[in-house]
């Protein structure tokens, strides 16, 4: 889809750059859109600081053969995310087979090949994982070792310690400073530009058939959505059932089925599901009363980059509200670096110095922004003391807010048993944060939760709920409906199934367990023989939150001997018992098991579970076979490498 995605336009970076007189390209691999965004505001700030004409690039839209054919007076930027277990970003797979493969060939036949490329580059990782930035490091090395000049040195992010933010803030300077030195640029008072422009469409109304209100492109725009759907065209997909998980009243767990029976939508049991979620009114409002837009949100816009290698984010014309609505990521914690930008707009000398101090001081900003998770429109409206902050221009919020992004679910069915019918079981998250009244919530669990209980004929917004425009862009939908496209994941059932698993998911981590056990079900029914299938799973109370109870006994009834479901309630007693716990009671077997070569699954949290059960099972390795911690923990490092250990986590 690489190339058919945007047919028509050069795939040649040489042809590119030169028709639009670019001398810096800043390209990005990205899977939840970071990466993306610090492409642009690299972009920004390199044309606003040192005036270099820069362009934003998704590694997937050029070919690579001729990153020899740049000439030394430019620069390339790279912004690579690392992705699972050390993978590139979806659309970084080719770039990285061809960097980094045995001997890529070159349209110049250079030596070295790379001998003329200028290089900056940043990545973004998770040191929770084993891999940790493993694409910048790699691509790095692959770059240097083609000759490529390094500027500054190669930045990493770190989402795990929770500073990738400030990590990027401190690898940007000395890198500008760097690259001032190598390419003579001389630092200018930053000036705003926009790089797009606001057209109003004054004989339309939101209701005039051309204007999009959230529809993704222009095939569901005409009411003739067509595949194949994937991130840049997702299927609105019915929601076939709903029902809460849980047995409390104050926290909440979701099972969902998407009906995909009318799309051309596949995929395997352990895939993922991207559901591509709606802001919630309360924020879309306050969004709009505090820059001053409430009284034109509804005015019909066309949006025109300014800038021949500027992409608007979204289709047009359309209006304010659903740019909002269905675009922005507007409740997602603001970062630092744009509300420095957004000081020269503020209405007042003192909310532009209290900006620029946010924006500058980084513990200030911690400590009065971040640990709140404040969004932008908290910001402003906080340091406005309620003005309004209609100097700010639109195209500065294009520009500066990040684009909504669809978010990944690990598929909780089985396509064995069920082909056509998509699962997830998600907690609707609530976080309650010192200083703020309400609590910080998920944008996309409390969309399902509002979906799930218009379903169900329950008041939107719920007591404890937010309100969401439920049923779609001009109501075109009958039914309740969520926008999503599959993902596959390399999380996979051994092909044989006669070879025994062990899976450890506590909370929703057991979603991508259930479809496992289901497609297990669904074999023996088959008459086909299973393995030995074990599953540790761990919540607080068997009363409150031991969800799917009565399918684990469903599937004991057709599985026998072949299932077993250890549980873990930390809560039920005196002192707390996690899956790691039950796992080390069951050392003797566990080992047998894996000797027997069982495949071991992990699967939920990353930061903490994931890894105590890493190193739980480097203990039992050891105590049962009577061998070091370390060679213990290299047998575990080989399962991983052989696919035998597998983790799908999240932080
Ligand atoms: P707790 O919240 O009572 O501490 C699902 O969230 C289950 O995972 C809960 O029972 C939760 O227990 C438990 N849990 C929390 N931290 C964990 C960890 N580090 N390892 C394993 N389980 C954990």
């Amino acid at each position: 889809t690489a190339n058919g995605a945007k047919a028509g336009k050069t795939r040649n970076i040489i042809e590119k750059l030169d028709e639009s007189g670019k001398n810096c390209i800043i390209f990005y691999g990205s899977q939840t859109g970071t990466a993306e965004d610090y492409a642009s505001r690299l972009a920004k700030e390199g044309k606003s600081r040192f005036g270099l004409e820069t362009m934003v690039a998704d590694l997937e839209d050029y070919d690579y053969d001729n990153l020899d054919a740049i000439p030394n007076d430019k620069v390339v930027m790279f912004v690579l995310a690392t992705y699972g277990e050390g993978e590139p970003t979806d659309n970084a797979v080719d770039f990285y087979e061809f960097i980094t493969g045995d001997s890529p060939s070159f349209s110049e036949g250079n030596e070295p090949a790379l001998g003329n490329l200028n290089f900056v580059a940043f990545g973004l990782g998770n040191n929770t994982y084993e891999h940790y930035n493993s694409m910048v490091r790699n691509v790095t090395k692959a770059l240097e070792n083609l000759g490529a000049h390094r500027i500054g040195e190669a930045g990493e992010g770190d989402d795990g310690a929770g500073t990738m933010e400030e990590d990027f803030l401190a690898w940007k300077d000395p890198m500008w400073t760097a690259l001032q030195e190598k390419m003579g640029l001389e630092e200018r008072e930053a000036v705003y530009e926009p790089i797009f422009g606001i057209v109003d469409r004054e004989g339309l109304t939101k209701d005039s058939p051309e204007v999009y209100l959230g529809e993704p492109n222009k095939m569901h725009l005409d009411g003739v959505p067509k595949g194949p759907f994937n991130a840049h065209n997702p299927y609105i997909a019915p929601i076939s059932k709903s029902y809460e998980l849980f047995n409390v009243k104050d926290r909440n767990c979701l099972h969902m089925e998407i009906d995909v029976s009318a799309s051309n939508l596949t995929y395997q049991t352990g895939d993922h599901i991207a559901i591509w979620p709606t802001n919630p009114g309360e924020e879309v409002d306050r969004f709009m009363n505090v820059l001053g837009l409430s009284n034109k949100r509804h005015n019909v816009i066309s949006v025109k980059a300014l800038e021949p290698t500027a992409k608007v984010p979204f289709p047009t014309p359309t209006t304010y509200d659903a740019i909002v609505r269905y675009h922005m990521e507007i409740c997602s914690p603001v970062s630092r670096q744009f509300l420095a930008t957004l000081a020269a707009f503020a209405p007042d000398e003192e909310a532009k110095a209290e900006m620029a101090k946010l924006g500058g001081d980084k513990d200030y900003f911690h400590s009065k922004v971040n640990v709140h998770h404040l969004n932008i429109a908290r910001v402003l409206q906080t340091v406005g003391k309620g003005k309004e902050w209609s100097n700010v221009p639109f195209s500065a919020l294009i520009e500066g807010v990040t684009k909504l992004q669809p978010r990944y679910y690990s598929i909780s069915s089985s396509s064995l048993e069920q082909p056509k019918v998509i699962s997830i079981t998600a907690v609707v998250e609530s976080q309650h944060l010192p200083g703020r009244e309400d609590p910080f919530r998920g944008v996309t669990t409390n969309y399902l939760l509002a979906l799930k209980e218009k379903q169900h004929g329950e008041p939107n917004p719920s007591p404890f709920g937010l309100s969401y425009e439920i049923t779609g862009p001009r109501n075109r939908y009958d039914g309740i409906h969520v926008p999503v496209h599959v993902r596959h994941s390399n999380f996979k059932l051994p092909s044989d199934p006669t070879k025994p698993v062990i899976m450890v998911g506590p909370g929703t981590g057991v979603a991508p367990f259930r479809g496992f056990i289901r497609e297990r079900k669904k074999q023996v029914e088959n008459g086909e023989t299973v393995g030995k299938t074990i599953l540790f799973f761990g919540c607080r109370k068997r009363s409150e939150d031991f969800i799917y109870d009565k399918e684990w006994k469903e599937a004991k009834k057709v599985l026998g001997e072949k299932f077993e479901i250890v549980t873990a309630f930390s809560r039920d007693g005196p002192k707390k018992v996690y899956v790691q716990h039950r796992l080390k009671e069951r050392a003797q077997e566990v080992n047998e098991l894996l000797e027997k070569k069982a495949y071991f699954y992990v699967c939920g949290d990353a930061a903490n579970m994931a890894r105590e059960v890493n190193t739980v099972l480097g203990q039992i390795l050891a105590e049962q076979r009577g061998i070091s911690d370390a060679k213990a923990e290299e047998v575990v490092k080989n399962m991983r490498a052989a696919n035998q250990y597998q983790e799908d986590v999240w932080s």
